[in-house]
């Protein structure tokens, strides 16, 4: 088995950093060692197949982004990255694993989507990745087959109280789901906004023509997502089903949550890096030469951007020091805008929703270590360790220990990236809704399983490489 050794550098953890050497010895890592150590012997350096000098530079857990959309048909088209790009793009980044959907449509069968899904991404992936299960229509036959994921290694699946018409669910049927989850431990996911009422509000401005992108951020209104967030805490205190909120933008809503928890109920929340960065008021409503006031198209996502002035994204990072919200995953779900976002161009109600981030990740989160929002430790504990923990990947992924998956990322905190098409851009879009962000570190060299895949600004990952991991039960049931 072919051995490498990253040496000299600082080994950062989600409970402290350490100046470490890490042996990977074939796809696991064998030893964490002080710097230089001869304990195995003799002179790894001299000994180990490959030899990464860490000298001044992080060494962190591969990144593991829980949330992303490869593929994903939505809005009358498909998420631009596929299984093979999007993994690509995410190795660029530092991340080593992610988890995306695989979709039980309504009246669909939700083991003939899960194998749809296995199908679709079976030989394509560049690096690890698992899913959780859509449940799009709960019906009696999805309730009857749902303890059967926790057996395929689907232990987590998403409901959603947005989009009627698509995979929206009634109180009822997440109330019925939610036992489900009670009785067997798969974690509930949650869309949390009040889909009827949005539609509602974003047909009477469409009515009125107000038919922007900027009106998508209107009508998808906070209240709407404090709302629903209360109520899905409601029916998981009423069933007893811990819950994972996903996307949290709103202030409210991450006040619902900390709420929650206060009063000791299992809930947890996750937030993506727009809702830290971007805006309402800068993005959607965003106007340019070639898109005029569509430009807001890039950033339409639900749930969506909000204000600045009302000061949601201040609130969001607090969250994140205070654990009130765990996690930060992307929501990637990247749309071109030719041909797909312009499909709303006259009516916002049509642009397929949705951001590209899954190659940033990493690198925004670590802009926040940067500006003093969060620490070193922190950063690595909300993009990786528990990810891992919450969703059954922890030991294997989300750490650096003897006997974990070799995923390593080497982070050079003085290195620079400049984000953008024709800079850093490895993303399946026209587009960056990222462009002209500056970072001030650098992902230099990412490990999958102990094979180098990207090094020095060179790829060398293959697809293919990147396996199904089936996830145990999430470590935060109790
Ligand atoms: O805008 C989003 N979030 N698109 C992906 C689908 C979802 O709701 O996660
Ligand atoms: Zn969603
Ligand atoms: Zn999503």
């Amino acid at each position: 088995m072919a051995t490498t050794l990253i040496k000299g550098g600082l080994v950062v953890s989600a409970t402290g950093s350490v100046l470490a050497d890490v042996l990977i010895d074939g796809e696991t890592i064998a030893a964490v060692l002080a710097p230089g150590s001869t304990a195995l012997g003799g002179d790894l350096a001299a000994t180990a197949d490959t030899v990464i000098d860490a000298t001044g530079k992080y060494v962190i857990p591969g990144g593991i982004d829980a949330h992303t959309h490869m593929s994903l048909p939505f809005g009358g088209t498909s998420a631009s990255d596929t299984p093979e790009t999007g993994t690509r793009a995410a190795a660029w980044g530092g991340t080593t694993t992610i988890v995306d959907f695989a979709v039980q449509s309504a009246g669909g069968d939700v083991l003939e989507g899960l194998a749809k899904w296995h199908g679709m991404f079976d030989g394509e992936c560049a690096i690890d990745y698992g899913f959780h299960q859509i449940i799009g229509g709960v019906d009696e036959q999805a309730l009857a087959v749902m303890p059967r994921l926790i057996d395929e290694g689907i232990t987590s699946f998403k409901l959603f109280m947005a989009y009627p018409g698509v995979f929206y669910a009634t109180d009822d049927q997440i109330l019925r789901a939610m036992q489900v989850a009670a009785d067997t431990g798969l974690l509930t996911m949650m869309h949390a906004e009040n889909g009827p009422v949005i539609d509602v509000l974003a047909a009477q401005l469409v009515e009125q023509g107000r038919t922007d992108p900027y009106f998508h951020g209107i009508a998808r209104a906070w209240q709407m997502e404090e709302e629903a967030t209360h109520r899905a805490i409601m029916l998981g205190n009423l069933t007893g089903a811990p819950l994972y909120v996903v996307h949290v933008s709103a202030k409210q809503a991450v006040a619902q949550l900390a709420a929650a928890r206060d009063n000791g109920q299992n809930v947890f929340g996750e937030t993506c890096p727009q809702y830290l960065y971007l805006s309402l008021e800068e993005h959607l409503g965003a106007d340019s030469a070639e898109w005029g006031r569509f430009e807001g198209a890039k950033w339409v996502c639900s749930t969506p951007l909000r204000s600045r002035a009302e000061g949601h994204q201040d609130v969001l990072w607090q969250s994140l020091r205070t654990n009130d919200i765990q996690m930060v995953s992307t929501d990637h779900c990247p749309f071109c805008m030719k041909e797909q976002k312009e499909l709303g161009l006259g009516d916002f109600r049509r642009i397929p929703n949705g951001i590209g981030s899954v190659e940033h990740r990493m690198d925004l989160m670590y802009q926040g270590v940067v500006q003093g929002e969060i620490t070193l430790e922190r950063w690595v504990e909300l993009t990786s360790t528990t990810p891992a923990r919450m969703f059954g990947l922890y030991g294997r992924k989300g750490v650096i220990q003897p006997g974990a998956d070799g995923d390593v990322v080497v982070y050079d905190p003085k290195g620079h990236t400049s984000i953008g098409v024709g800079k850093t851009h490895h993303m399946n879009m026209d587009h960056s809704a990222w462009e002209g962000f500056e970072i001030d570190g650098h992902v230099d060299t990412v490990i999958s399983r102990g094979r180098v895949i990207v090094d020095g600004g060179e790829y060398l990952g293959r697809k293919g490489d990147g396996r199904f991991v089936k996830r145990e039960l999430s470590q935060y049931l109790v």
